[in-house]
């Protein structure tokens, strides 16, 4: 029986027609229509398998039948606003609660990562009475307007930058201002961060909050370096701000040794506030700010009623203790440690034979490959990066991305079932196409001559 109800040049037509252009689709040239979808694979109309190296929400593996029966069960009992008192959510709040260091023990449900970014912000605010906000450059916290204007990556291509948000280097030890070869990079970068607070307070300015990424991922799949959140967090806590950690995307157990990102930066450091958003629904809409009771409290005290409709409703909590409890009885957080090492170590050894590999890292299955045409001057291979993507859909059926401010870094991110001959298969495609690419280059360079 036919999964779609439209012929694919039908519903091409009517999305162009029908839908925001803005709103983009994944190899717009050539679009892929999916109907269904199970662990880490996707399949079109024709029932062609798709190996999904995208998916970062489906965390748990596209529709999985713990997380879809928890919410068809809950759906068919009773869904109500969360204003009803209910165990749902505060049994899934209490096994959150587990997860965290003790402070982070308020919780706020939410929608969506951008939701809970604003709110984030919101409590910053709230807390410090503080307007001005730090981010590190490139980054991306979500389409509100008001994370659009904490979004260098998205700011820049519109109106600029407000007055209230400072932008700190992205601390990328691969092309950054400090390398690899800097003795302690995570006291550097750190330091830029003192440096833009002691400017801010020149201007008569104060800080609020310092937003950043556990693993800047737009940014290009920034590992920070140690040392460096416990840093930072001193000087934003000195300057009477606090420090926001943006777990919508590293969160869960994406980066495999640890079950958030934050927590890679050592025992020492705890952030004041925590977003997660994405993996935490496997696809349903789910988010939720963690806070101090501090942070909560002069929340509370501003007298205003925080309401969310569907926030923390029955279903949706429902459908996050199923995805916690398939976490934990498949041991994902173990699966990511060892694939993503496989992968990571795969895709290390392909670098000694493609100069055009500039870069391999990440954590867990939070990975980057950075393609540049020059490894000296780390020149960006973008154009080559979106034909390894062309090429991976077309000729083998893998689904990737890529990322970076110059679109140069192919990311993995799959459901984190994904699994070791995976991993294999796509390192395998991935060396033949660059072994071609090479190829023709070559022959073009001798042209040439
Ligand atoms: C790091 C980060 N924060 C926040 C968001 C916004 O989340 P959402 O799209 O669920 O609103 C995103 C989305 O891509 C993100 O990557």
């Amino acid at each position: 029986m036919a999964l779609d109800k439209l012929k694919k040049e039908e519903t091409l037509a009517m999305r162009k027609r029908l839908i925001g252009q803005s709103c983009r689709l994944f190899y717009s040239d050539d679009p892929v229509k999916i109907v269904r979808a199970r662990g880490q694979y996707l399949f079109d109309e024709k029932d062609q398998r798709y190996l999904d190296c995208i998916s970062n929400v489906h965390h748990v593996g596209h529709c999985h039948p713990s997380v879809t029966k928890a919410a068809a069960a809950q759906m068919d009992l009773l869904n109500t606003n969360s204003r009803f008192l209910h165990d749902n959510i505060v049994l899934y709040a209490d096994r959150l609660s587990a997860t965290l260091p003790e402070r982070l023990c308020v919780f706020y449900f939410v929608n969506s990562g951008s939701e809970a970014n604003d709110l984030a912000l919101r409590l910053a605010q709230q807390y410090t009475q503080h307007e001005d906000v730090i981010v590190l450059d490139h980054a991306y916290h979500g389409h509100l307007k008001s994370l659009i204007d904490i979004s260098p990556y998205k700011f820049r291509k519109l109106a600029g930058q407000k007055e209230w948000v400072h932008v700190a280097p992205l601390p990328d030890t691969y092309r950054g201002i400090y390398r690899e070869n800097h003795p302690n990079p995570g006291q550097a970068y750190a330091d830029t961060v003192k440096d833009l607070i002691e400017e801010v307070h020149r201007k008569g300015r104060k800080i609020s909050a310092f937003f950043a990424e556990s693993l800047p991922s737009v940014g290009g799949q920034i590992i920070l370096p140690q040392g460096y959140s416990a840093k930072v967090a001193d000087y934003v806590r000195s300057a009477g701000g606090v420090f926001v950690a943006d777990e919508v995307q590293t969160g869960f157990g994406r980066l495999g040794s640890h079950f958030w990102g934050f927590q890679q930066q050592g025992e020492c450091f705890c952030p004041d506030i925590v977003t997660m958003g994405k993996p935490m629904g496997n696809g349903h809409p789910l988010a939720c700010v963690a806070t101090t009771v501090e942070i909560a409290g002069a929340f509370t005290a501003n007298g205003v009623e925080y309401f969310n409709t569907f926030g923390g409703n029955p279903v949706s909590c429902a459908v996050g203790l199923a995805v916690l409890d398939v976490i934990e009885k498949e041991d994902l957080t173990g699966n990511a440690t060892r694939v993503g090492a496989h992968l990571i170590d795969l895709l290390t050894k392909l670098q000694t034979r493609h100069q055009l590999i500039g870069d391999v890292r990440g954590a867990g299955l939070f990975v980057g490959l950075e393609l540049v045409t020059d490894r000296e001057k780390k020149t960006p291979a973008t154009e080559t990066a979106a034909l390894v993507v062309k090429r991976l859909k077309e000729e083998d059926k893998i689904c990737v991305s890529t990322d970076g401010p110059w679109e140069n870094v192919l990311k993995f991110k799959p459901p984190m079932c994904f699994s070791m001959e995976d991993a294999e298969l796509a390192v395998q495609c991935i060396d033949r196409i660059l072994t071609d690419i090479e190829a023709s280059d070559l022959k073009l360079e001798k042209d040439d001559i």
